[in-house]
């Protein structure tokens, strides 16, 4: 069995990538049960992940290189790191807590990993380090113009990663998901929170006209790549494009959910929040040609299963 650390493993896309790996492999988790949204809820995900005799738990803060020694220790092979303060609002509120958690933590896990001998660390990014279109779909060529400390952050942790591939030749692979969704995913992403008022028939409120475009990718497509990263070096040193390859709006993304809650809630139109992306749309094929991904799961039959998970659990 390898011994794998997923950090951030209590978290949304974690604890997927943990509990998929924790069927073949030895998973040590970390995270610090950071109260960005319930904790509660990160405990949930943790209870069903150390159900798996062969998960375990280290609690602790990235920002701290001790804690990040003792996880990954000389006997872990690959790390994905899941761990972050995500979230563009709140990076436009408070840009330092972003930048301590996504580029001192990265370089920390960097760190580490470079010392235990790791052979491959997976690093989740975000196509928020695109920010400004100038075409689309976004190749990963496309000019990165952060709209936001969150975007930035993410991209200084990405180019840490590059660099300790050329500089110290520690294999490293950034990903860049497009807005991810699926069962147990944050509460504070817009299909969770209209999914929530919807259910409550109570008001929905967007922000901007509706008519901004998302890539949205569905968990178990991201689960797919990270996991075929254990078996490839050939994307090592690379960022890729990671997301559902193609975009709808707002308003549609609503009129999907209504359709299958039922839901009668009124839509508000409200003013458009500052650090947001207007449109985000992945090219995949670079994905593809590398790791051979694609994305399995189309946005009605995501959301379904989505909605689907919320009614029992929520
Ligand atoms: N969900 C998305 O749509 C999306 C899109 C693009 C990129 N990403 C990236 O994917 C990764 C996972 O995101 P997610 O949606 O699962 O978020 P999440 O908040 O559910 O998971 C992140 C986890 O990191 C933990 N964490 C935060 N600060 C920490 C610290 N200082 N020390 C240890 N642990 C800490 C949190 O407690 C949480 O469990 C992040 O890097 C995020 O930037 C997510």
């Amino acid at each position: 069995m390898t011994k794998i650390a997923v950090i951030g493993g209590a978290g949304f896309i974690g604890s997927h990538i943990a509990e998929e790996i924790a069927k073949e492999h030895e998973v040590v988790i970390t995270d610090n049960l950071d109260d960005y949204y319930s904790p509660e809820l990160k405990r949930r995900n943790l209870q069903t992940l150390l159900a798996n005799p062969n998960v375990r738990f280290i609690e602790g803060d990235i920002t701290d290189l001790d804690l990040l020694r003792r996880v990954i220790d000389p006997d872990v092979e690959f790390v994905f790191h899941e761990a972050a303060q995500a979230g563009v609002r709140i990076s436009v509120e408070d840009p330092f807590k972003p930048n301590n958690v996504n580029v001192l933590g990265t370089l920390n896990v960097l760190k580490a990993s470079l010392d235990a001998g790791v052979k491959r660390v997976i690093n989740a990014s975000s196509s928020s380090v695109y920010g400004k279109v100038q075409y689309l779909p976004f190749d990963e060529t496309h000019p990165t113009v952060p709209l936001s400390p969150y975007g930035v952050s993410k991209l200084a942790a990405e180019h840490y990663c590059r660099v300790f591939y050329e500089v110290y030749g520690l294999p490293t692979v950034s990903l860049r998901y497009f807005t991810v969704y699926g069962p147990r995913m944050r509460p504070d992403l817009a299909i969770s929170i209209f999914t929530k008022k919807l259910l409550a028939n109570e008001p929905i409120t967007v922000f901007g006209d509706g008519n901004q475009t998302r890539d949205f990718t569905y968990i178990d497509d991201i689960v797919r790549v990270n996991r075929r990263l254990l078996e490839t070096d050939a994307a090592d040193g690379r960022v890729m494009n990671v997301g559902g390859g193609h975009r709808i709006t707002v308003n549609d993304l609503i009129a999907h959910l209504r359709e299958i809650t039922g839901s009668e809630s009124e839509v508000v139109y409200s003013n458009r929040q500052k650090g947001d992306a207007e449109h985000t749309l992945a090219d995949t094929s670079l994905a593809r040609k590398l790791v051979g991904y694609r994305p399995e799961v189309p946005i009605g039959e995501g959301l379904s299963r989505f909605a689907r998970w919320y009614m029992q659990n929520l």
